[in-house]
């Protein structure tokens, strides 16, 4: 994704590489046995050599693991994007076989990061017209401010077990917290304390800044005191995007947050990080028709089959200046030639025709419609000057 590199690497995130698929172990510590997305997602299989492997279901937990494996030195700034995957029942906008593209900032606690990667996400969106987001915030707090928080709900779930899910009874004893995000539990849900109540100091201090940082920049955001996520490795910051522009059953476009705990997790030294995933599939539903569509500066049109060669010529002239162009290798009429320039969503169109002889084509705009005459060697300034 074109918009997605060109942030990583304004941002100062290299790019980072991990295999498809990886121990089935990694996900289970890293993402958490007890997660959904473990327990009933992944896809999982024994290789020749005996070995428990899962098809990949996000891709945090790998970075980590990549970055303890290479030394865990400093601060690494990773950026991906792939295929991953989860047996979910597929509607739109939930695949099994879906999207992302993420940053990873691996060895940094301040509240800057974290605002630094909310930032990505919601510039990513922007870049691709969508223009509406905010950003749903939360913090979970720290691990230790968890242990008298999950006392506390689980106290108050006991209590009304028998209005709570099959499910929901389940996790009450395994992992509590996710109960708050059970849709089929929103009632009882919508009673219970929230982590934000139960934050320590250094908790709080460090959500507080968030806030301030994404005010500083311009960011909408929104506190969400029952946004949880579905994976383990979470402290203190958690976050989602949503737009009205893509409201389905499964609204996020891309969501993310702190996990200090996770290089602790996999085996490795204390070690913070935050990050943010978006997913594709559901940002193309969500783009602008306009902005789906690929995109060209100049589409080449031969007036007749004498002038093909030179065409095409001057298309691999364009290229080679940096200029997005192309043209028709099938021999089409000129009006074939625009309307596939049209489709091609071509800002505009330049005709080699008769006047090529001295050394002129001429250009047209598509959005104001304006023609004129310009030398050939001028065409790449012209669609730089508009
Ligand atoms: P996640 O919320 O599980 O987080 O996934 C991030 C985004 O991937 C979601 O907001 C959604 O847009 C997209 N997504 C998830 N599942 C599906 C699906 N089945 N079909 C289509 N799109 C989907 C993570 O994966 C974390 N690794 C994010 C992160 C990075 N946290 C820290 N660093």
């Amino acid at each position: 994704m074109r918009a997605f590199d060109d942030l990583a690497e304004r941002f100062g995130y290299g790019l980072v590489i991990t295999p498809l698929f990886e121990s089935t172990e990694l996900f289970s510590r890293g993402v958490g046995a007890d997660t959904e997305v473990v327990e009933k997602q992944m896809y999982t299989f024994d290789d020749k050599g005996g070995r428990a492997v899962a098809l990949r279901p996000e891709a945090t937990a790998s970075v980590v693991r990549a970055y303890l494996q290479a030394g865990a030195q400093g601060v690494f700034k990773g950026a991906y994007s792939g295929p991953m995957f989860r047996y979910e029942q597929p509607q739109a906008g939930r695949r099994r076989q879906f999207h992302q593209v993420g940053v990873e900032y691996i060895g940094e606690p301040s509240a800057d990061a974290d605002v630094e990667v909310i930032e990505i996400g919601f510039r990513l969106l922007e870049a691709v017209g969508i223009t509406d987001a905010t950003v749903l915030l939360n913090s979970i707090g720290d691990p230790e401010d968890r242990v008298a928080y999950r006392d506390l709900l689980t106290d108050f779930l006991t209590e009304r077990s028998d209005r709570l899910s099959p499910d929901a009874r389940r996790r009450m004893v395994t992992n509590p917290l996710r109960v708050l995000d059970s849709k089929a539990d929103a009632a009882v849900v919508a009673e219970a304390p929230v982590p934000a109540d139960h934050l320590g100091p250094a908790a709080a201090e460090h959500i507080a800044a968030v806030r301030s940082g994404l005010d500083a920049i311009g960011i909408p955001h929104r506190e969400e005191p029952r946004l949880v996520r579905g994976l383990d490795y979470y402290n203190r910051t958690v976050f989602e995007y949503q737009s009205a522009s893509y409201q389905a059953a499964q609204a996020a476009l891309g969501g993310g947050g702190r996990y200090d705990p996770l290089a602790g997790m996999l085996g490795g030294a204390e070690t913070p990080g935050v990050g943010v995933a978006m997913g594709v599939d559901r940002i193309v539903l969500a783009m602008p028709a306009a902005e789906a569509r690929s995109s060209l500066d100049l589409f080449v049109v031969a007036a007749d089959t004498a002038h093909r060669a030179t065409a095409l010529g001057l298309v691999r002239a364009l290229r080679t200046a940096g200029v997005s162009a192309d043209l028709d290798l099938g021999g089409k009429s000129v009006k074939a030639q625009f309307r596939a320039a049209d489709r091609r969503g071509a800002s505009a169109v330049a005709v080699v025709g008769e006047e090529w002889a001295s050394g002129r084509v001429t250009v047209k705009d598509l959005k104001s419609g304006a023609e004129s005459s310009v030398e050939a060697r001028e065409v790449a300034a012209w669609i730089r000057r508009r």
